[in-house]
């Protein structure tokens, strides 16, 4: 039998707990940094140093934190189902926990790109950036573009399960892009989840943390599979 396409789609509650801060509840990043000075071009145009120190900093933090449980799981997803992770993330925890394929809306903290030609993206690890390096973080800054969304409206399209990991959806296209699945199961893990970018569609939400949720979603997963075997 061929494998289903499950895709997941993620935000920075996937992530909360192997201690990666979120950016918009409680001590979120965002309630601490301006937008404006630390995520645009226009920021970084303006004080090159405070933006390379702004992502140095978190590129140091997020290279000494773990994948958790929920990492973890979504990889042992690939052993069943066809499995591309949509993440909105910019740390590297779907990989380290052995997911395969994954696409970074965002961009990712341990690549940067020349600055002479910015279709030039390296592997920088978890080293600090300088002004003299000519070089910017690979993130996708807000009032740019994202990154393999064709790639992501296509996977989202033929997807057969969809689930979806700790966002707020507080990004406006996120909610057009993951609507482009069709009438499938879609399965949403939020202690805190908007109930209301899905329209109509019917959604399975499981609201717990994302390990938690995770692990009841893969008990549900197996279940369906047992009853569609027999
Ligand atoms: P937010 O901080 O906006 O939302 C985090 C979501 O995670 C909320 O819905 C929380 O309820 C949920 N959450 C918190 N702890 C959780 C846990 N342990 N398990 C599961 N869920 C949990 O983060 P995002 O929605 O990811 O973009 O933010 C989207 C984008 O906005 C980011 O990629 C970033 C930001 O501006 C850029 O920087 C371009």
């Amino acid at each position: 039998m061929e494998k289903e396409n499950l895709v997941v789609f993620t935000g920075a509650g996937v992530s909360a707990e192997s201690g990666v801060d979120t950016f918009r509840t409680d001590n979120g990043l965002w309630m601490n940094h301006k937008v404006e000075d630390v995520a645009t071009p226009e920021g970084f145009k303006k004080d090159k140093d405070k933006v390379n120190e702004f992502y140095n900093n978190l590129r140091e933090l997020e290279s000494k934190k773990k994948p958790n449980g929920a990492h973890m799981l979504l990889s042992h997803l690939e052993d069943d189902y066809n499995v591309t992770i949509v993440t909105q993330n910019v740390d590297s925890l779907h990989e380290r926990g052995g997911s395969s394929n994954v696409i970074h809306l965002h961009g990712e903290l341990n690549k940067v790109r020349s600055l002479s030609n910015t279709n030039d993206v390296i592997y920088w690890g978890d080293k600090p950036i300088t002004k003299e390096d000519n070089l910017r973080p690979h993130i996708v800054w807000f009032g740019e573009q994202p990154l393999d969304i064709n790639k992501s409206i296509k996977s989202i399209k033929e997807a057969d399960i969809m689930v979806i990991i700790g966002t707020s959806f507080n990004i406006e296209y996120t909610i057009e892009l993951v609507n482009r699945c069709g009438l499938i199961p879609i399965y949403f893990i939020d202690p805190n989840p908007d109930t209301t970018i899905f329209g109509d569609k019917e959604v399975t939400f499981i609201r717990e943390k994302a390990v938690k949720g995770m692990s009841q979603l893969y008990e549900i997963l197996n279940k369906e599979k047992e009853i569609n075997y027999n």
